[in-house]
C-alpha cells in the first residue's frame, strides 16, 4: 500500500508524529521534497528526537528512509543529523538512501538567504537554511544535483569554498546515494508498504500557498509525483495532518490569528508553538476552515490526522473560522490575490469546550462529548472523516478511529 501524509496548514502540524506512528506498519519512508527548513519533534519510547532532512520513520527498526529527488540537502546538517540520530541509539547503516538527483545546498546560500531577507521591504521571514536559493539555482540550471559531484572536471569551476565542501562529504555521501526512478520501481515491484512524508504545509506551497510567504518546493499532493518518481495512479490514501488550531512561524497572511493577546500566550504555552528548526515563537489563530477546505480539495485528502486536540482542554469554548469577510463580502475560498488574503477577517463559530484531560484517552468514543462535538464539526465542514486523533506529543497518545494501513 502507498500512503502520503501532508501537513494541511502552514506546517508543524505535527507531521513528523504522524509519520513516526504510521511507520510501524511501513517497510519505506519518504521525504520527497524542501530542506532541513523542516523541523519535526518526535517523542518516542521516553526520548525526544529533532528531524530535519531525515524521513520520520527512521526510529522503527524495520525501516529503510529515502530522501527524494526535489530535496534540496545540506550535507553537512545531514550528517550532523544521522551522527545524533545515531548517538541516541537508533542504527542507520543501511536504512538511509538520497536520490542522487537532489540538490546540494552549499554554506554561501544560506549566506544569500540572509542577504536577501535583509534586503527585502517584506521579508519572508525564511529559515535562513539556503532553501529558497538552492531552489532558484535548480530552477535557472545553476544548481548543483548530487549524481555531478564526482565529476572532477565539473567540480573544479566551483569557486574555492563550495569545492571544499563537496570534498569533505562526497566520499561518505556515494555509498547512500540511489536513482531514485529505479530505488522506487523496485520498492513498488516488491510490494512494499510506502509512505510519504510531506514537509512544511499546504498553505506554504509555492503554487498553492499565500505566496510570496511561502516556501520554495511544492509541498502538496503532485511534489510526490515529480519528487518520489511516483505515478499519481499508485497512490492509495492521502491522510491530512492538521492541528485542531493555526499556527504559523514567519511572516504573511494569516487570517484567522487571534487579536487576543491572552488566547495567543494560552495556546503558546500549552502547545509549546515555538519552531523546532528556528526556535520562534509561533504565530497562533483559530482553526481556519475555510483554509483547510482549500487544501483538502488541492490535495485529494481521503482523510485527517488531527493533532493537538489535547491543548484545548479546559476551555470554556472554542471558536472556528467557517467564512471570510473579505471588503465586507462573505467568502468560502481562499483567493490568490495577496491583498485579498492579507485583508480577510475570520467569520467565527463558538462550539463548547470540555473541562477534562483528554491526554490518556485511547478511544475515541471515551472522549468528552464536546471534543467529540469538535471532531464531528470538522468532519462535517471538511466532508472527510478523522482516521487518527493525537491527544499529546508522546507515541501513545495516539486515538486510532480507523487503520490507515
Ligand atoms: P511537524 O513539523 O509537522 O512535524 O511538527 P513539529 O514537530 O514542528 O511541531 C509539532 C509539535 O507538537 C512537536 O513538538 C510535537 O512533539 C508536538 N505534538 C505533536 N502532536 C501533538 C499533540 O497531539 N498534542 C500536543 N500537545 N503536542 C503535540
Ligand atoms: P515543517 O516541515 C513551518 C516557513 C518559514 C517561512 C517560509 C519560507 O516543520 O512543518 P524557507 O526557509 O522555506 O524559505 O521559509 O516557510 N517554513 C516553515 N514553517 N514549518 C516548516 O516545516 C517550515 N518550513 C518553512 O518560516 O515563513
Ligand atoms: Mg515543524
Amino acid at each position: 500500500m502507498k500512503v502520503v501524509a501532508l501537513g494541511l496548514q502552514w506546517g508543524d502540524e505535527g507531521k513528523g508524529k504522524v509519520v513516526d506512528f504510521l511507520s510501524d506498519s511501513a517497510d519505506i519512508v519518504v521525504r520527497f521534497a524542501g530542506g532541513n527548513n523542516a523541523g519535526h519533534r518526535i517523542s518516542r519510547g521516553g526520548k525526544v528526537f529533532s528531524f530535519h532532512l531525515v524521513p520520520s520513520g527512521l526510529l522503527h527498526s524495520h525501516t529503510s528512509v529515502v530522501l527524494g529527488s526535489c530535496m534540496v540537502i545540506n550535507p553537512e546538517s545531514l550528517f550532523v543529523e544521522l551522527d545524533s540520530i545515531k548517538n541516541m541509539g537508533i542504527e542507520i547503516a543501511g536504512r538511509v538512501a538520497i536520490s542522487n538527483r537532489a540538490h546540494v545546498v552549499f554554506p554561501e546560500y544560506l549566506q544569500q538567504d540572509k542577504r536577501q531577507e535583509s534586503e527585502r521591504n517584506n521579508p519572508i521571514g525564511t529559515t535562513g537554511k539556503g532553501i529558497g536559493v538552492a531552489y532558484m539555482h535548480k530552477a535557472t540550471r545553476t544548481g548543483v544535483r548530487f549524481a555531478d559531484i564526482y565529476n572532477d572536471a565539473y567540480v573544479s569551476t566551483f569557486n574555492d569554498e563550495s569545492q571544499e565542501f563537496i570534498l569533505e562529504f562526497r566520499d561518505r555521501l556515494r555509498p547512500l546515494l540511489v536513482d531514485m526512478p529505479c530505488h522506487m520501481q523496485n520498492a513498488i515491484d516488491a510490494n512494499k508498504n510506502i509512505l510519504f512524508e510531506g514537509a512544511q504545509g499546504i498553505m506554504l506551497d509555492i503554487d498553492l500557498g499565500t505566496y510570496p510567504y511561502v516556501t520554495s518546493s511544492n509541498t502538496e499532493l503532485s511534489g510526490v509525483c515529480s519528487g518520489a518518481h511516483v505515478s499519481p495512479r499508485e497512490i492509495d490514501k492521502i491522510i491530512g495532518v492538521c492541528k485542531a488550531y493555526s499556527t504559523r512561524v514567519g511572516n504573511g497572511p494569516f487570517p484567522t490569528e487571534y487579536e487576543s493577546e491572552e488566547l495567543l500566550e494560552k495556546v503558546r504555552t500549552i502547545g509549546h508553538e515555538f519552531g523546532v528548526t528556528t526556535g520562534r515563537p509561533r504565530r497562533c489563530g483559530y482553526l481556519d476552515l475555510v483554509a483547510l477546505r482549500y487544501a483538502v480539495m488541492c490535495s485529494g485528502v481521503t482523510s485527517l490526522a488531527l493533532t493537538h486536540l489535547d491543548v484545548f482542554d479546559g476551555f470554556d469554548e472554542i471558536q472556528v473560522c467557517t467564512s471570510y469577510s473579505i471588503n465586507g463580502t462573505e467568502t468560502h475560498h481562499v483567493p490568490a490575490s495577496l491583498q485579498e488574503i492579507s485583508s480577510a477577517k475570520p467569520n467565527l463559530v463558538t462550539l463548547p469546550g470540555w473541562e477534562e484531560s483528554i491526554s490518556d484517552i485511547t478511544d475515541r468514543k471515551r472522549l468528552p462529548k464536546e471534543a467529540q462535538g469538535y471532531i464531528e464539526y470538522i468532519e462535517s465542514f471538511l466532508d472527510v472523516s478523522i482516521d487518527l486523533i493525537s491527544v499529546g506529543p508522546k507515541d501513545h497518545q495516539t486515538i486510532v478511529h480507523t487503520s490507515v494501513w
